[in-house]
């Protein structure tokens, strides 16, 4: 049973927490939907001031809806399209202050103001995306990069 720790307010102690709590919940676990399902929980949960965290998983050449917690969204994204599409085809988190100014912005939830996408790539191959939004502007830094990617680092073993 999974149990919310206190979390300190400290972002680096408390993202180092998460990710032992995610290597937790996905060490004795193989099976892929299960570890995306629990990691976008397990974001959600931890994270302030986010209405949506999920994956994209990249199927036949686009991007097709994963596990997620927030409303419901666009079911695919083609490459090079949106956030999502342009982290797949420069293969670099897409670190987004202002939605509004991103050009092509794919606009799933109107309360989304910034986002932070990163790409999941297995051995050389793009596997997906984590997809984060925000209600509010400039709410990820480079802080929230750095661990997030360390957190697709830690899921990725648990993916097939
Ligand atoms: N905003 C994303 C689309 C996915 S939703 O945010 C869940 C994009 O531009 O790719």
């Amino acid at each position: 049973m999974f149990e919310t720790m206190s979390y300190s307010g400290n972002k680096e102690k408390d993202y180092e927490l998460v990710l032992k709590q995610l290597e937790a919940l996905i060490s004795d676990e193989t099976d892929t939907i299960a570890n995306l399902a629990n990691a976008s929980a397990l974001l959600y949960q931890f994270l302030d001031k986010v209405n949506w965290t999920g994956f994209y998983l990249w199927k036949d050449g686009e991007l097709v809806l994963g596990p997620f917690q927030g409303l419901p969204a666009c079911v695919r994204i083609g490459f090079g399209k949106g956030v999502c599409g342009t982290a797949v085809e420069t293969r670099r988190t897409q670190l987004v202050p202002d939605v509004h100014q991103f050009p092509g912005h794919i606009a799933c939830d109107s309360a989304s103001q910034s986002e932070i996408v990163v790409p999941i790539i297995i051995d050389g191959e793009i596997f997906g995306v984590l997809d984060i939004d925000s209600p509010v502007k400039n709410r990820f830094d480079k802080v929230d990069q750095k661990y997030l990617e360390k957190f697709v680092e830690v899921l990725i073993p648990s993916l097939k």
